[in-house]
């Protein structure tokens, strides 16, 4: 497996390397090679040297990998998070049409939650987040500058095809479960052109799957019954930012966003697919070896499970459930392990 290692800023520096031991863990145990190529672009410090994110060849240098296993991208006190992130992660999303954004919410056993008489097996969902178009455009602009006329337009853009796409692939993933239960999140009462346009779209791919039950829920409501019910959701599809909103929400609601994991994928297979986690490159907690890396080391599993191990992604998971019970456990978690001694707990659990 041709793997592109990137790091990126903040954190992502600390829980890479866990993620890249507890890959070669799996890789010892399971028997698959692993041909890793390190990368110190797509972050803030190579922007401050060369002026962009990336080389202007970024995207041969990565055409031809299996995967790319990424940290965070984002240094807010050098370069702006809009600069820094249309020119490395949001760049890899549309450039290889990662047009399906998975983010698995679950809460573990031995993890304390903050819903109250919540237990494991109580949240246990999949948000699929529609990731290449949507409300996420750089489309618009800003008229009469600096005077008391000042307008600001950004547009939204979604296309039949992007839609179609990522709710086919949500009735897909719904199906494969058995609750067979997919939430579709809208707001057509407010947004009032795209989102019953999404809605109806919905519609017309459900007919394609009469098996899936389906049920529209407004974003507003959807958040709090995240909160309060939910034990409601099996998949959720979403736009572009109610799929971001939703997928920090549904893991906070889960003890921490340290733990939470994505795919942005191309399941066409063209181009490679992207793994990394939520969350971003936190720079309140860098330098002190205290992020939690679960959320990295899941994201590679995720990894190995679209390379085609599924027998290794099942054992890093089992490894992660072990240790989150009774192993040591960063402070996001409640207690006072270090970022390395968790992914060395996992590491070891995985043998
Ligand atoms: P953030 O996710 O970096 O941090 C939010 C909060 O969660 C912070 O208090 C942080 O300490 C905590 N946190 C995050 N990950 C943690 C972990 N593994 N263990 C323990 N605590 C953890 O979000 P932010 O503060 O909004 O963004 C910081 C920078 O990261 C910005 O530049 C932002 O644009 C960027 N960002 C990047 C990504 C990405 O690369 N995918 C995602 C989100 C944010
Ligand atoms: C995420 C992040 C990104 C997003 C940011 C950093 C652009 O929040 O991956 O969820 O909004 O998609
Ligand atoms: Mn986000």
């Amino acid at each position: 497996m041709k793997i592109a290692v990137i790091p990126g800023d903040g954190i992502g520096r600390e829980v890479m390397p866990e993620g890249l031991r507890v890959l070669e863990a799996a890789s010892r145990r399971f028997g698959f090679e692993l041909q890793l190529t390190h990368i110190d672009w797509a972050s803030c410090d190579w922007y401050v040297k060369h002026g962009q994110m990336m080389p202007d060849d970024w995207k041969a240098q990565l055409e031809g990998m299996d995967a790319i296993y990424f940290g965070a991208a984002g240094w807010p006190a050098t370069v702006p998070d809009h600069v820094s992130l249309w020119g490395s992660l949001l760049k890899f999303r549309r450039e290889f049409d990662q047009y399906v954004n998975l983010r698995p919410v679950r809460l573990f056993d031995g993890v304390p939650c903050p819903l109250a008489g919540r237990r494991p097996g109580d949240i246990d969902y999949l948000v699929v987040r529609e990731n290449t178009e949507g409300e996420y455009t750089n489309l618009g602009g800003v008229m009469y500058a600096g005077t008391e006329r000042e307008i600001v337009v950004q547009e939204t853009v979604m296309s039949r095809f992007g839609a179609d796409r990522v709710l086919r692939h949500a009735f897909e993933l719904a199906r494969s479960r058995p609750r067979k239960h997919l939430t579709v999140a809208t707001k057509s009462n407010g947004i009032a052109i795209s989102m019953p346009w999404w809605d109806s779209r919905a519609d017309a791919v459900a007919r394609d799957y009469p098996d899936v039950t389906v049920d529209k829920q407004h974003i507003d409501i959807l958040s709090a019954r995240f909160v309060l019910e939910p034990g409601r959701f099996d998949v959720v599809v979403a736009s572009n930012l109610f799929g971001d909103i939703l997928s920090d929400l549904g893991p906070a609601t889960t003890g921490t966003i340290g733990l939470a994991p994505s795919g942005n994928l191309n399941p066409d297979r063209k181009f490679p697919s992207l793994f990394e986690p939520v969350h971003g490159s936190a720079p309140d907690i860098y330098g002190r070896n205290i992020a939690n890396p679960v959320a990295m080391i899941w994201s590679g599993a995720l990894m190995l499970d679209f390379l085609g191990q599924r027998a290794a992604h099942d054992a890093i998971v089992e490894a992660i459930e072990q240790v989150l019970v009774n192993g040591p456990r960063t402070r996001d978690l409640g207690g006072n392990a270090s970022t390395t001694e968790m992914g060395e707990a996992i590491a070891a659990k995985l043998g």
